[in-house]
């Protein structure tokens, strides 16, 4: 059975006010459409149509590289049945079709499995829930012997139909050749003048068709984004899920209401995470990491026995096991702590590799260096990484020691074991294993006197 999926992304989304088209709002950092599309993936489709109307160019430019979507343009938006017929004409040589929203973005492939198997026995099969309020939602007709027979939108119904509290999700299956048929004859007789995808129900009924219906495990599965509100809310509801499932997978969140996941996080064992952590991306945390409170990291490759403390970001970096980093420290794309590493407050390290064992404690910028194994970077030394239009690197030996506030003036390299005194500008290589100097030597002033106020006479 080959499966062809019509994803409707259309619509205005007037109530977001916003220059940006709805189904490009994020969730969790990404496109509610992306979480649709991918999930529509995993059911592993022949064929993806996206129907885009509102701000067209901007959502083909994010999904530039999904070679597998067929796009089809609704020029104007005449209803649900008008914006699937769009797609009638570019559906390939599929069976089955259904038919998912851009801006319904928890649907679940378990449950899209349970609809596509309540239509292999029969050519049309809807995604329905029960709601205690089902104001606003299409209600599924049902006659005495409990047979679907058609959908009424909220607009069209009268008081005896408004009391059914059946919806309709908009999520269906059909046969491809019958929906094509139905849609072929579907009219805009309405209170709102537009083309119902939903009455493709009654026709098929009058087909002689059995109507299939399918239901979802949670509710908040098929709602949709119509405002920003509804947003927060589903991205509350997303985060609480992701925060349940690494709860189950024996992580300690301190509070699952205040931990954001907006991408992938691969865990070890024992592995504990603050409040307001932030993960983006791709990250792995190996086992017994632990993650302060108000951190965020990105992309990042975090090995076992880390502790970052408070207030730290990461981004692009590989922090090796054992190391401490933090609180308050920046650490950028393409750094490597190689491991049992301490990284303390306001250090700001990028593009480097930090050997085993190396310190950088306080108020310190490394850039564009290589830091062998054992080296103690005293407070506030700077590597001078750009001279106002190109980088060049630091090199600093193993067990080298540089005094507080200096400044490595790059490209240099302290050697091996080598002293730097407080305060020095290094502009040329130092050698190893003695002590290099740069600073103006001190004297004192015997005849000086401290300034005293002038006193009013
Ligand atoms: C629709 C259903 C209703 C169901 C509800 C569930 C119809 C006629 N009604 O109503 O039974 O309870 O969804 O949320 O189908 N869209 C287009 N092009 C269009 C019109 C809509 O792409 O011309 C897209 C919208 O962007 C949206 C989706 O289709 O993603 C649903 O459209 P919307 O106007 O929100 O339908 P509802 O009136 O909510
Ligand atoms: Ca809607």
């Amino acid at each position: 059975m080959k499966l062809g999926v019509v994803i409707l992304a259309a619509g205005k989304g007037t109530r977001m006010r916003s220059s940006r088209p709805k189904v490009l709002h994020k969730l969790a950092n990404r496109p509610l459409l992306r979480h649709v599309v991918n999930t529509s993936n995993k059911l592993d489709p022949a064929q993806t149509i996206v129907v885009y109307g509102h701000g067209g160019e901007a959502v083909l430019q994010d999904f530039s590289l999904d070679k597998e979507i067929t796009w089809v343009e609704q020029v104007q938006q005449l209803g649900t049945g008008h914006a699937v017929n769009q797609a009638a004409s570019s559906l390939a040589d599929v069976d089955r079709v259904l038919v998912l929203y851009g801006d319904v973005p928890l649907i679940q492939v378990s449950t899209l499995s349970s609809l596509i198997q309540a239509a292999s026995e029969s050519d049309l099969a809807l995604l329905t829930v029960n709601l205690e309020n089902p104001t606003g939602y299409g209600r599924i007709v049902r006659n005495a012997q409990g047979v679907v027979q058609r959908i009424v939108e909220q607009k069209d119904a009268i008081p005896e139909e408004l009391k059914i509290t059946e919806i309709n999700t908009g999520f269906l299956v059909a046969d491809k050749k019958r929906l094509i048929d139905w849609l072929s004859r579907v009219d805009n007789n309405n209170v709102q003048n537009e083309y119902y995808l939903t009455d493709i129900v009654e026709l098929a009924v009058a087909d002689g068709v059995d109507v299939k219906v399918a239901q979802p495990d949670d509710p908040t599965e098929v709602m949709g984004v119509n405002d920003r509100t509804q947003l927060a809310f589903l991205e509350r509801h997303y985060q609480w899920q992701q925060a349940e499932l690494l709860m189950q997978q024996g992580v300690a969140l301190l509070d699952p209401s205040r931990f954001d996941l907006r991408g992938e996080l691969i865990v070890g064992q024992d592995v504990q995470i603050d409040i307001n952590v932030i993960i983006e991306g791709r990250v792995e945390l190996g086992d017994g990491v632990s993650i302060g409170a108000n951190t965020v990291i990105r992309n990042c490759m975090i090995a076992e026995g880390v502790q970052i403390l408070e207030n730290c970001v990461l981004e692009d970096a590989v922090v090796g096991a054992e190391s401490i980093v933090g609180p308050f420290a920046r650490i950028r794309p393409g750094t490597k702590l190689a491991g049992k590493n301490k990284v303390g407050n306001f250090v700001e390290i990028k593009k480097s590799d930090i050997g085993e064992g190396s310190k950088i404690n306080h108020l310190s910028y490394i850039g564009d260096s290589l830091v062998g194994k054992n080296v103690n970077i005293g407070a506030g030394t700077i590597t001078c990484n750009y001279d106002g239009a190109n980088k060049f690197q630091t090199i600093i030996g193993d067990n080298a020691f540089i005094g507080s506030d200096s400044q490595l003036v790059a490209p240099v390299r302290i050697g091996e074991g080598a002293t730097i005194g407080a305060g020095s500008t290094i502009t040329t290589d130092t050698p190893a294993e003695m002590l290099t100097l740069s600073r103006s030597k001190q004297f004192n002033v015997k005849s000086w006197k401290r300034p005293v106020k002038k006193t009013k006479t």
